[in-house]
């Protein structure tokens, strides 16, 4: 029993170490100033085609990010000369973390019905 709940307690503390965080996502966001063209709130992109991140899904812009690590002549990959090298440096916890920043802002998305 006393194994049980130790190792359920080693379980929780790995779980929570690689857990997205806010305030580190936060710093890699300053530090690439990735608001230079996403814009101020990330809500007031620079030109229309760069999308608004403000409220976005995490999950989706980890994976959107990953992609453009991966190039789009990768499987699942995305080709865009600008991002890609944005990406390319970042690591995956990097890309959890931005991701759980970005959707942490109050977001303009909206879901058409
Ligand atoms: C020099 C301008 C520029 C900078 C700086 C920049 N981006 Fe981008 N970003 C773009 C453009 C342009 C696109 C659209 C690319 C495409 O069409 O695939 C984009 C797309 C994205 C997407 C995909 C969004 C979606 O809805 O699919 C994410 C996520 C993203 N950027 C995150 C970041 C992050 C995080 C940083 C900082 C590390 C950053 N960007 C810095 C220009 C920029």
């Amino acid at each position: 029993m006393q194994k049980l709940i130790i190792a359920l307690v080693l379980g929780a503390v790995s779980l929570s170490a690689s857990a997205a965080d806010v305030k580190r996502g936060e710093e890699l966001a300053k530090k690439y100033n990735c608001a230079s063209c996403h814009g101020a709130d990330y809500n007031k992109p620079i030109d229309p085609s760069y999308p608004k991140l403000a409220g976005q899904h995490a999950d989706y812009i980890a994976h959107a990010l990953m992609a453009y690590k991966r190039g789009g002549d990768k499987a699942n990959g995305r080709s865009n000369p600008i991002m890609a090298g944005f990406a390319k440096p970042l690591t995956n916890q990097d890309m959890q973390d931005i991701g759980a920043y970005l959707h942490s802002l109050p977001s303009q998305l909206v879901v058409s019905k």
